[in-house]
């Protein structure tokens, strides 16, 4: 029975966790989901009600994952089971484990349609503008499924290495590339005309548009930004040594993520009006600005192929290059929670484990290629729902089943007198009362 017939893996070092889990969180929530949000939402507004919801709300979330994981070295159903008698509770890592393999199914076909479009740009500044208005027609089932097909095969690669082997090594070359490229793409972008006036829209605050449904929404773009309820930094936690400083860690994740979300906006929202500022439409019927699949596959490409020459080229590929980076250090991380739990619970060799989780995932994703209205639906139901749902399970499971105390000696184990600082206190508070509240509140307050 015991799992100590199968090596789990551990990170080799602090920075590989934190790379490993910043890029778990770095990914196309941060790159497309979070600008676009913003730019309809009121800008800096927006942005300053994210920043707090990840800071105030995402983090001591975090902290509790990683810190249950960590304790227990197992996945998120083990974690679970070996914190309490109640057969309950794993139903917390279950449903983590449901949203995972929901999420990731999703988010392979849009992650494909990253890869598709580094092709895109490619056949168009070739000069064969017909292959690439093909590629780049997203309805394409059949096309869909492909590169979907490309997506699931990169990351179960990645995935059957093992953690330090595998993710670790991954994600320490994926991590750097990804903000060297954010950083030259923003360099340009910024100094060309009109992005002064995105600029102006993303960082001057609208507080008017402060509504329950703009913190809704921002409390669910900081869950699923942050990889937070379902379980992601659990399975992550549990490859970590215990000497490591969980706190620590966890604030270096959390910062890395706001910074590249932030970083993200400084790069879409001016591109989008640079685009106006050469003729291109960005903004719907309705007079808001265009967002979602409109804004990365028709105005940014339409953008990049009016520059033309080889900045054109240049930001036309690198662009996609970097959604898919960013993309693919995301899906290992949602991969690895359903990998670890059939590792862990039914002692299956991790290279199995992930191939034939990888192909019942890759059958879901098949079917949502050829109807990708689900995608919708999915997202809503596993990630803007199901996530803050299982963080709220999570803290209080935390708080009053496992006892914050004891998490808290769990947390102290590399920070000693972490309790007694201001931080430590205000973790109980916020993990026992705040943060269930809050997202409650925020749950009940969007269906009513
Ligand atoms: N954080 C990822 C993003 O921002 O794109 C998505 C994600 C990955 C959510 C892993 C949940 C997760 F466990």
């Amino acid at each position: 029975m015991a799992s100590s017939t199968i090596d789990r893996g551990s990170w080799n070092s602090k920075l590989g966790f934190v790379l490993a889990a910043a890029g778990s969180a770095v990914g196309l929530g941060n790159i497309w989901r979070f600008p676009t949000e913003a730019a309809s939402n009121g800008g800096g507004a927006f942005l300053l009600i994210y920043l707090a919801c990840c800071f105030l709300i995402g983090y001591p979330v975090m902290m509790a994952e990683i810190g249950i994981g960590r304790k227990t070295g197992k996945n998120p159903v083990g974690a679970f089971k070996a914190l309490s008698t109640n057969k309950f509770y794993p139903l917390i890592g279950m449903w983590g484990v449901l949203c995972g393999v929901m999420i990731l199914s999703f988010y392979t076909v849009v992650a494909g349609w990253t890869v598709s479009y580094v092709f895109e740009e490619i056949f168009f500044f070739a000069g064969y503008t017909e292959w690439a208005a093909w590629i780049g027609d997203t309805s394409n089932g059949w096309l869909n499924a492909f590169f979907s097909i490309v997506f699931m095969f990169a990351t179960v690669s990645i995935i059957t290495g093992g953690v330090s082997d595998g993710i670790e090594r991954a994600t320490k070359m994926l991590m750097p590339l990804l903000f060297i490229i954010l950083f030259v793409l923003i360099g340009y972008v910024v100094l060309q005309p009109g992005s002064t006036e995105g600029l102006a829209v993303y960082l001057k605050p609208d507080f008017s548009r402060i509504t329950p449904e703009l913190v809704f929404a921002a409390m669910g773009q900081a869950f699923f930004s942050l990889s937070l309820g379902m379980g992601a930094l659990i399975t992550y936690g549990s490859y970590l040594s215990k000497q490591e400083n969980v706190p620590e860690a966890a604030a270096w994740v959390t910062t890395t993520d706001a910074l590249v979300a932030f970083l993200a906006g400084l790069l879409i929202i001016p591109a989008m009006y640079m685009a106006q500022a050469q003729g291109i439409a960005i903004f719907d019927d309705g007079g808001e600005l265009l967002a979602g699949p409109a804004l990365i596959f028709q105005v940014l490409p339409s953008l990049f192929h009016d520059l033309g020459g080889i900045w054109g080229i240049f930001l036309g590929i690198t662009f996609f290059v970097l959604l898919s980076v960013a993309a693919l250090t995301s899906t290992i991380s949602l991969l690895e929670v359903p990998v670890s739990y059939v590792i862990d619970e039914f002692q299956v060799q991790r290279k199995k484990a992930a191939k034939y989780i990888g192909l019942g995932i890759l059958a879901i994703a098949l079917i949502i290629s050829f109807d990708t209205s689900l995608i919708g639906t999915l997202d809503f139901v596993f990630s803007q729902i199901g996530l803050p749902l299982g963080g709220i399970m999570i803290c209080l499971f935390l708080s009053y089943v496992w006892k914050i105390d004891s998490a808290m000696e769990e947390l102290e184990t590399g920070n000693p007198g972490f309790g007694r600082g201001i931080v430590g206190r205000v973790w109980k508070i916020m993990v026992m009362i705040i943060c269930p509240l809050v997202i409650f509140y925020n749950l009940i307050n969007n269906f009513l």
